[in-house]
């Protein structure tokens, strides 16, 4: 049967890092607060200038080498993202031009949190339906664009950063077996980023410096996506028929260390199989899976036939599952 597999990981982290220690100076807060009710301890910076297809291109080509593709050899190119480097093109169209993927077609996704699980199971139905054998799919993002270092409700939390896969459609029984996709519109204001686009534009007049700032009801979110994570992922295990004991590694979005812990409780998965690298990344909203995927491998955590668990749970609202059997 014809599954498509991730035959190639990467990632990027841009240079510059923030400590939490940097972040008092900015804000009203304090590194332990920080780590203690989020477990970040660090998160990466862009530099001036760069653009979120910059931080992509690195990614994308980490995964290539890692796949012995070259990039003539893409035949789609997806970046989720909500941080595109400008309203449009797609980041992806300039990411395509960047790499010299010229035989690929080229399109962004944005589902925040989501993005990632939201990509994944696209390629995967494009694979289902035999229309692309090879797939480039990143996540990325350069949140430190969208807020101000003085709203400590969001400053603490997110970073930049990129996480690319390579997707190939294999005849196998390995891959990806399942994908799973929720959305919850109406509740679209606890995390959102209202100006900016066409309803609430940006004018000489109306700017100012919180013109461009994420609003988020943080512990509003945490409730909500520590159920759903949960839901999101039986929903899975029930789709393929395993359970959970079955699973040797969940990576979950990186969205709070304590979102993670108190999913993977309600999950009922145990603590060692549960991927957790935030304390080095900050939330990378679209990019956390992919990093987090990449960094597990590299680290030798995942081996053949381990099957895989992602969710991920973000704004939108948006949420999302799957199982791989790698
Ligand atoms: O990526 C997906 C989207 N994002 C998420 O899923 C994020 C979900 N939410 C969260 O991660 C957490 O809600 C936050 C990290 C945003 C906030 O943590 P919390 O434990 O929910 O804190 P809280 O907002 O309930 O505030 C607890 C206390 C309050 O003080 P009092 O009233 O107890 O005296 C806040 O004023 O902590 C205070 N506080 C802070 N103190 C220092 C809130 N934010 C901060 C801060 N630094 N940054």
């Amino acid at each position: 049967m014809t599954h498509a597999r991730i035959t190639g990981t990467g990632s990027y982290l841009p240079e510059e890092v923030i400590t939490n220690k940097d972040l008092e100076a900015f804000c009203d807060t304090t590194d332990e607060w920080i780590r203690k009710r989020t477990g970040i301890e660090q998160r990466h910076k862009a530099a001036s200038g760069q653009g979120t297809s910059d931080l992509a291109l690195h990614a994308a080509q980490d995964a290539l080498a890692d796949a012995g593709m070259s990039p003539e050899e893409v035949e789609l190119l997806i970046v989720c993202t909500v941080t595109p480097d400008q309203m449009f093109p797609a980041s992806a169209n300039l990411l395509q031009g960047k790499l010299g993927a010229v035989n690929a077609a080229s399109f962004d996704i944005n589902a925040a949190c989501s993005g990632f699980m939201t990509g994944l199971s696209t390629a995967d139905a494009f694979i289902r339906a035999g229309r692309y054998k090879k797939i480039l799919l990143i996540g990325a993002e350069i949140q430190s664009s969208r807020m101000t270092w003085k709203n400590r409700d969001t400053a603490i939390l997110f970073g930049d950063g990129a996480g690319a896969v390579v997707i190939e459609a294999q005849e196998t029984d390995s891959g990806v077996l399942t994908t799973h996709l929720g959305s919850d519109g109406k509740n679209y204001e606890i995390l959102h980023l209202p100006r900016g686009g066409s309803r609430d534009y940006y004018t000489k007049e109306n700017f100012d410096d919180d013109a461009y700032t994420i609003y988020m009801k943080g512990p509003e979110l945490f409730k909500r996506a520590v159920i759903k994570f949960a839901e999101v992922a039986q929903e899975a295990l029930d789709a393929t028929g395993l359970t959970m004991d079955d699973i040797a590694l969940f990576v979950p979005h990186q969205a709070n260390a304590r979102i993670i812990e108190a999913a993977g409780e309600r999950m009922g998965i145990a603590p060692e199989k549960v991927m957790v690298n935030i304390q080095h990344t900050g939330n990378t909203t679209a990019a956390s899976i992919p990093i987090a995927l990449h960094e597990a491998k590299e680290a030798g955590r995942i081996k053949e036939g381990d099957y895989v668990m992602l969710a991920s749970f973000g704004a939108g609202l948006t949420w999302g599952a799957s199982i791989i059997k790698w």
